[in-house]
């Protein structure tokens, strides 16, 4: 099959398209012909040799992909090949075919594009495990959303608006603020101009954010905590500010009885993996039917453009997901 491969590890013009072997389906498995796939943080960290995937997965990079079942193992009852379907993976997207467990693909939603199918597994569920599984964020629970223009801020966004948020607070540089609001944002803060901390105890009364899900780690660390309202919860999602910490006040953690966690979702097991995807079709196909949770698509490119997308990924340009087409 025909697959996007990396000479070595390193910049993006190391990617290219070129022939490995064609995965078969185990009993539990189907076997999907990839229509389209999209980027991830973690690709771009895969290329440079500082993600490696788990034990098991493909070495081929891609988290998730949209296509069509041509083949199923002897074991699986729930689908049936010519289905359409999207899915999370642990690897090997960016190829022509991949095999994936039968209980972790959702169906792709009714009038979906293949595109759009694409744009929805790795984000969605990762916001829906921090803000259902990880923050439990209750109706009329206030939150704060880093990197609200990213492919997982986008759809923290949606997620936290169908949950019944009183009030969604995002950080964003300037020109991504539009696509904020339209999602479900009521306040936007230009984190490269203002300081969030002051935004966020101004916009809620002092009163702080029950919620907040995070990307930039060590560099938001203090300001964070300083803007948890009492049991108030933040989910790590990633590090992309650091991982250390010099000097850090660490009384609020205890007078405010606060919950700090991290989560990445690549690692967890397969029993996980499906028993998330279940709980997240269950909660998202009706309002994906209803547009009321929407993928957001930045941009499509054809996968021999695959080097131009990580740079334009890496240059912090796209506003939600950035789509491989595969052909
Ligand atoms: N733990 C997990 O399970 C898990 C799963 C999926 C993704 N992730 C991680 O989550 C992060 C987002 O992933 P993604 O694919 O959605 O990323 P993405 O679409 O590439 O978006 C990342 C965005 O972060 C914003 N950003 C950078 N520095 C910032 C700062 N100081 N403050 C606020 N925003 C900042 C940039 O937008 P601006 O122009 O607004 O700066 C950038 O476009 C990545 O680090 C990824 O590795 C973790």
């Amino acid at each position: 099959m025909k697959a996007i491969l990396l000479k070595e590890f390193g910049a993006p013009d190391q990617l290219y398209l070129g022939e490995a072997e064609q995965p078969q389906p185990n009993s539990n498995e189907v076997l999907v012909n990839i229509k389209a796939t999209a980027l991830n943080r973690a690709d771009t960290l895969q290329r440079k040799g500082m993600y490696p995937p788990p034990p098991g997965a493909s070495k081929i990079l891609g988290l998730e992909m949209s296509g069509v079942i041509t083949a199923i193992g002897d074991k699986v009852t729930n689908w049936k090949v010519g289905d359409k379907v999207c899915g999370l993976l642990a690897g090997g997207g960016y190829a022509e075919y991949v095999t994936i467990h039968s209980h972790c693909l959702i169906p792709m939603p009714e009038g979906f594009s293949f595109e759009e199918a694409a744009a929805i597994p790795e984000v969605f569920l990762t916001a829906f495990q921090a803000i259902s599984y990880l923050s439990k964020l209750k109706k009329g629970e206030r939150i704060l959303i880093h990197a609200g223009a990213s492919g997982v801020g986008t759809a923290a966004i949606q997620i936290a608006k169908a949950k019944g948020a009183s009030q969604i607070i995002v950080t964003a540089s300037a020109g991504k603020h539009e696509i904020c609001k339209q999602l479900g944002a009521e306040i936007t803060i230009d984190y490269k101009t203002q300081n969030f901390e002051e935004e966020v105890l101004k916009v809620t009364d002092n009163q702080g954010v029950n919620v907040i899900i995070d990307f930039l780690s060590a560099a938001y660390f203090q300001k964070n905590i300083n803007s948890l309202t009492m049991d108030g919860r933040m989910v790590m999602l990633a590090l992309m500010g650091g991982i250390k910490v010099e000097e850090f006040v660490l009384t609020k953690i205890l007078t405010r009885r606060l919950q700090i966690m991290g989560s990445t979702l690549r690692a967890r097991s397969l029993e996980y993996k499906i028993g998330l995807t279940k709980d997240f079709s269950d909660f998202a196909l009706s309002k994906f039917a209803t547009k009321e949770l929407q993928p957001v698509i930045d941009s499509v490119h054809d996968w021999k453009d695959v080097a131009d997308a990580h740079r334009y990924m890496e240059a912090n340009k796209n506003k939600g997901k950035i789509i491989l087409r595969v052909s």
